[in-house]
């Protein structure tokens, strides 16, 4: 296809396409006529979810398990330098650890596979000529913000290890397209997800205790841990727990693709190099998403507030208003409806996709 038709029909590369937001956008891009190829070394994912993509598609996708650090691999798969045709048009790059915890126990490992992992992507797409990215970046990068709503030029710091990561990447990516401007990168900073699929097959898996609040929320309500701890009750919010601005993850996966259009709207001749908010611009307290939860499933979530967790903000919500104007994005879906879908999710799967594995596993035994 010519850079300055339409963008139906693009073929993608996700990397980190087996994760949580990773398959919520493999399956929008498939429903949107998108070809799709998942780079993903499986290190905090299954290949269930990608299973789960396709059956709801009805369309297949290619699944490379692999690593981002792997430069042959990268090689191989965006093909040879100078070659007639690059192998995909685009590339989503979700591919990352961030457990803020860990982040700060091993900082090593997270500029390795954070940053080191997505020069490596970057150089083997500069040799294909592949040069269209869309970056997962986080609100993190707003440290503690002076304001709120948060707008795309507040200042930008850093308070651990993950959060520099991503940090640095930013920074990557800006000297990358000032060296040339064919370039076409949008680096898209995500609120906090949450929710899941409407169909309750794909959803967030996460390993052990959950460190964030919805899927913490969401385990509390099944009664596989009893009681939430509410960190800190004493901010200056409306109830005096901390404020953030949850966005559902398929509205968050559209924004892939808006800002997949966006970077080809122009002649497919020059570049461009988008920085874009996506949130909801409402910002929620634990508290209320507790209440919305409670609606939602029917179950009540007991809390306990405790000390206040190092390192958490009072409040941090976005400015929506970019990605209206750059993207034509805005977020559909409210508080309920998360929680209605993070709580079908659940409820249907209860051991995340371990359940199919296991059960894989004992169909095969049996056979
Ligand atoms: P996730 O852990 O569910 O998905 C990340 C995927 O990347 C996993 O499937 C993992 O196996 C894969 N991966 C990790 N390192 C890899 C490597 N070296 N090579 C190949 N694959 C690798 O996380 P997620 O919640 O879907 O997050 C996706 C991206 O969005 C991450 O970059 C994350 O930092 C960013 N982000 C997430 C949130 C959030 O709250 N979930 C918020 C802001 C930004
Ligand atoms: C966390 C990360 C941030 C990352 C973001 C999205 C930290 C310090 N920050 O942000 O870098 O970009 O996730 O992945 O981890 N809460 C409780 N009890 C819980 C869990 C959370 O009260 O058991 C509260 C928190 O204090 C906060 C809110 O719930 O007020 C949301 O927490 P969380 O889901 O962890 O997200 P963030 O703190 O926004």
């Amino acid at each position: 296809m010519a850079a300055s038709e339409p963008s139906s029909g693009q073929r993608v590369l996700v990397t980190g396409g087996a994760g949580y937001i990773g398959s919520h956008t493999c399956l929008e891009l498939l429903q949107a006529g998108h070809s799709v190829t998942v780079l993903d070394n499986l290190c905090n994912s299954s290949p269930e979810s990608l299973k789960r993509v396709e059956s709801l598609a009805g369309r297949a996708l290619e699944l490379v398990q692999g690593d981002i650090r792997d430069f042959d691999l990268l090689r191989r798969l965006l093909g040879s330098p100078g070659g007639k045709q690059p192998a995909f048009d685009a590339v989503v790059h979700f591919a990352g650890l961030k457990a803020v915890g860990e982040s700060v126990a091993q900082p090593l490992a997270y500029f390795d596979n954070n940053v080191a992992g997505t020069v490596c992507l970057l150089r083997a797409m500069a040799e294909a000529a592949v040069k269209t990215l869309v970056f997962s970046s986080s609100a993190t990068v707003y440290g503690d913000p002076a304001s709120v709503p948060i707008s795309e030029d507040f200042s930008r710091s850093a308070t651990n290890p993950y959060g520099r990561s991503k940090l640095v990447i930013e920074d990557i990516l800006e000297d990358l397209y000032r060296s040339d401007p064919a370039w076409c990168i949008a680096r898209l900073r995500y609120f906090n997800p949450g929710g899941a699929h409407v169909s309750g097959l794909i959803g967030e898996d996460p390993q052990g205790t959950p460190n964030n609040l919805m899927p913490y929320v969401s385990q509390v309500a099944i009664g596989q841990r009893e009681c939430l701890q509410v960190f800190g009750g004493d901010y200056p919010t409306p109830d005096g727990t901390g404020v953030r601005d949850y966005i559902h993850v398929v509205d968050l996966a559209n924004g892939h693709l808006a800002a997949l259009r966006a970077l080809r709207q122009d002649d497919g001749q020059s570049g461009r190099f988008l920085t874009v908010n996506l949130g909801t611009g409402v910002g929620v307290s634990v508290l209320d998403l507790v209440k919305a939860f409670e609606r939602a499933s029917g179950r009540s979530v007991p809390c306990r507030v405790v000390a206040r967790r190092a390192g958490d903000v009072a409040a941090c919500y976005a400015n929506p208003a970019l990605a209206k104007t750059l993207l034509g994005w805005q977020a559909q879906r409210n508080l309920a409806d998360m929680c209605a879908d993070a709580w079908r999710w659940q409820s249907q799967n209860p051991q995340g996709y371990r359940q199919s594995a296991a059960q894989a596993h004992s169909d095969g035994a049996t056979r």
